[in-house]
C-alpha cells in the first residue's frame, strides 16, 4: 500500500461502483458469519478534478445541494448527503492520506432506501476516485472495511461489511461468499448446470428502508446480546459463526427469548449459505430456491425483519410459473426481495408480480432482471493500480 501524496491528476478521473443483491446469509455479516450478495448492473460513478481553491466540493445530479469544505474541516456529519463522501474523506485522512482539493460529483442510478446497496455504492465509488486522485492504492479489503468505517462512525449506521465488500469484490457471472470473520471469499459460478437458464429477479416493495433507522439496530443488540450468552457458556466459541443449533437450545433458557429467536436465525442462515454453495457447485436451481424460501420464512419469523408487503411479493413469487425461490434481501423492514427465476419466465415472471402487488397494495412496484457484474475494481478505469486481497 502506498500513503504518500502525490500531485493531483491534471484531468478528471472517473470510479464505478456497482450495486448489490444478496441472494442468502441476511444479518449474519456482523456476527462472523456467511453471506452471499452479487453485485448487480445498477452504478454510482464518482468523477473527480482538481479544483482551484484550497477545498473539497461536493455535487450530484442525484441528490440536492452541493457542499464545500475547508480542508481542515473537521466537523461532524450533517445529515446531508455528503456525509457518505465526506465520511470516506474523513477515514482516508485518519489513515495519513490526504487528498489535494479537489471537485467530486456523483452520479448514477441505483435506487435509494430500496436494500441495493446504493450507501455502499457511494462510498466504494468515492473511496477508489479519492484514492485515484492522490495517486494511493488500497487492496478491495482495505477499501471495503475503509467504507464501513465511515459510515459506522460517521454517519453513524451499524451496518455489518457485506455490501461495502461485495461492491468491492464481486465478480461478473459468479456469486461472492464472504467469511465475514477473516474476509476471505470464493467467487461462485452462477452458470453451473440448470443454474445457467436462471436469472435473478429483484422486486422493489417500493417500502423504504434504512439500516440507519432505529429497527436494524435493536436487532443487532438482541442478537449480539444473544451471542455473548452463547460465548460465556462455550468460550471456545469465537462468535455466532461458530455455533450450533445444539448449543443455542442448551443456552436458550439463559437469553431473552427475542434474542434466542435472532440466533437461531442467524445459526440457520449460515447453514443455509454452505448449502447454497453446494447447489450452485451443482447447478441445482430447485435446491437453491428452497434455501431461498427457507431464509425467507427464517427472516420473517425468527429475526422478525419482513413486513406484509414483502411477505406477500415471496408468496405470490412462488406461485408463480418457473420461479425456484424468492425472499426478503438486504436488511429488511421494506426494501426488495429477490427471485431465482427460470430465464424464459423472467420477464412474464416480473409482470405477473407487479400486476398482483399493484392489485392488493395500489403500488407500482419496479422489478429489475439482474445478471452477475463486476465490482469496483474491475470496471474502475484504475483498476490496474490495484490489487484484490482474496
Ligand atoms: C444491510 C447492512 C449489511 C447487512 C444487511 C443484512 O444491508 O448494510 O451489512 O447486515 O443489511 O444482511
Amino acid at each position: 500500500m502506498s500513503v504518500e501524496t502525490l500531485l493531483p491528476a491534471a484531468t478528471s478521473i472517473e470510479c464505478v461502483a456497482p450495486a448489490r443483491v444478496n441472494l442468502l446469509g441476511e444479518h449474519t455479516d456482523y456476527t462472523g458469519g456467511l453471506v452471499l450478495p452479487m453485485a448487480i448492473p445498477f452504478f454510482t460513478r464518482a468523477s473527480i478534478a482538481p479544483r482551484g481553491t484550497d477545498e473539497y466540493h461536493f455535487r450530484s445530479d442525484l441528490f440536492k445541494g452541493p457542499r464545500t469544505l475547508a480542508r481542515d474541516d473537521r466537523s461532524p456529519a450533517t445529515k446531508h448527503w455528503t456525509d457518505y463522501p465526506i465520511g470516506v474523506l474523513r477515514q482516508l485522512q485518519a489513515r495519513g492520506i490526504e487528498p489535494p482539493a479537489f471537485d467530486l460529483h456523483l452520479g448514477g442510478n441505483v435506487p435509494f432506501g430500496a436494500g441495493l446497496s446504493s450507501s455502499a455504492s457511494v462510498e466504494v465509488a468515492s473511496a477508489l476516485a479519492m484514492l485515484a486522485f492522490c495517486g494511493a492504492t488500497l487492496s478491495a479489503a482495505e477499501v471495503a472495511l475503509l467504507c464501513q468505517r465511515a459510515e459506522n462512525q460517521f454517519v453513524h449506521s451499524p451496518c455489518g461489511i457485506m455490501d461495502q465488500f461485495a461492491v468491492t469484490a464481486a465478480r461478473a457471472g459468479h456469486a461472492l461468499l464472504i467469511h465475514t470473520r477473516d474476509l476471505s471469499c470464493e467467487h461462485l459460478p452462477m452458470n453451473q448446470g440448470a443454474l445457467a437458464e436462471t436469472q435473478i429477479v429483484v422486486c422493489n416493495s417500493m417500502v423504504r428502508h434504512s439500516v440507519a433507522s432505529g429497527e436494524y439496530g435493536v436487532r443487532r443488540r438482541e442478537l449480539e446480546a444473544g451471542q455473548a450468552v452463547l460465548r460465556q457458556q462455550f468460550p471456545q466459541l469465537r462468535d455466532l459463526g461458530d455455533a450450533t443449533p445444539a448449543q443455542l437450545e442448551a443456552a436458550r433458557a439463559l437469553m431473552p427469548h427475542e434474542s434466542y429467536l435472532r440466533c437461531r436465525h442467524i445459526i440457520s442462515d449460515n447453514g443455509r449459505v454452505l448449502q447454497a454453495r453446494d447447489a450452485m457447485f451443482a447447478g441445482d436451481p430447485v435446491a437453491f430456491g428452497r434455501l431461498m424460501l427457507a431464509g425467507h420464512a427464517s427472516e420473517r419469523d425468527d429475526f422478525q425483519c419482513s413486513i406484509d408487503e414483502v411477505d406477500f411479493l415471496v408468496e405470490t413469487a412462488a406461485a408463480l410459473p418457473g420461479c425456484f425461490g424468492a425472499r426478503l434481501t438486504g436488511g429488511g423492514f421494506g426494501g426488495c426481495t429477490v427471485n431465482l427465476v427460470a430465464r424464459e419466465h423472467s420477464a412474464s415472471f416480473a409482470a405477473a408480480l407487479k400486476h398482483a402487488y399493484q392489485q392488493r397494495y395500489s403500488i407500482a412496484a419496479e422489478t429489475y432482471i439482474c445478471d452477475a457484474v463486476d465490482g469496483a475494481y474491475a470496471r474502475s478505469p484504475v483498476a490496474t493500480n490495484l490489487e484484490l486481497a482474496t
